[in-house]
């Protein structure tokens, strides 16, 4: 059973404003008092783990030590099947210190070719790592399949969405409504989980 998350504040273990308000409007029901770190003057520690896992774990953990405050924090990316996984964990860093993901999808699309293979399935993961001041940490992951396509299609969402479409649709995210594309994400099968197990009366 998960411990049960019956505080009345929380910590996102994130500098990113977007994800820190999406992470707010999905627990809104909750009525939580949301704040980031950067409101607690406390830096994000760098991602030194070799999964997503304990990369949301050492930053929800670390954060939820320095603010003596439950934390959540989550790491996604994109797993490129015919790459071993990657980018993988390293999914913003192929978009070089400009944060270009047209860069970063043209990668994925030569390292494909280079590969030289018909294998173009992929799939995003959100883990997510809700810890507590003592030390327990409570972990939810969401994951959506789907293939790789070239070119890029689509200006909506971030990241690769563009290249990614999922199983069963027609439509990549980058060409999706948001709502759509966050009725079956990664992160919205990882927060469901979440809020059943811990935040649910
Ligand atoms: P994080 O902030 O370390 O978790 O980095 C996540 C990176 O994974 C982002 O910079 C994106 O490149 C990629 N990513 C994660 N989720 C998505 C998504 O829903 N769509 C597109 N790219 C994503």
């Amino acid at each position: 059973m998960a411990r049960r998350f019956d505080g009345k504040r929380l910590v996102i273990a994130s500098h990113n404003p977007g994800k820190v308000r999406e992470i707010g409007e999905l627990l809104a029901p909750f009525r939580i008092d949301i704040t980031s770190v950067s409101q607690h003057g406390v830096p994000e520690p760098e991602e030194t783990g070799a999964t997503f896992r304990a990369n949301a774990e050492l930053k929800a953990r670390a954060v939820a030590e320095a603010t003596g405050l439950p934390s959540l924090a989550d790491d996604s990316g994109l797993a490129v099947h015919a790459l071993g996984g990657e980018p993988g964990i390293h999914s913003a860093r192929w978009a070089g210190p400009k944060k270009d993901f047209a860069l970063a999808m043209k990668k994925v699309e030569e390292a494909l070719a280079a590969k030289g293979m018909s294998d173009r399935g992929a799939h995003f993961v959100c883990a997510l790592a809700l810890a507590w001041p003592d030390g327990h940490v409570e972990h939810f992951e969401g994951r959506v399949d789907g293939i790789l396509v070239w070119p890029p299609r689509g200006t909506q969402g971030f990241g690769y969405d563009p290249m990614f479409l999922p199983d069963g649709h027609a439509l990549t995210f980058g060409e999706m409504e948001p709502a759509r594309k966050h009725d079956m994400s990664h992160r919205a099968r990882a927060f469901a989980d979440l809020v059943v197990s811990c935040f649910r009366p």
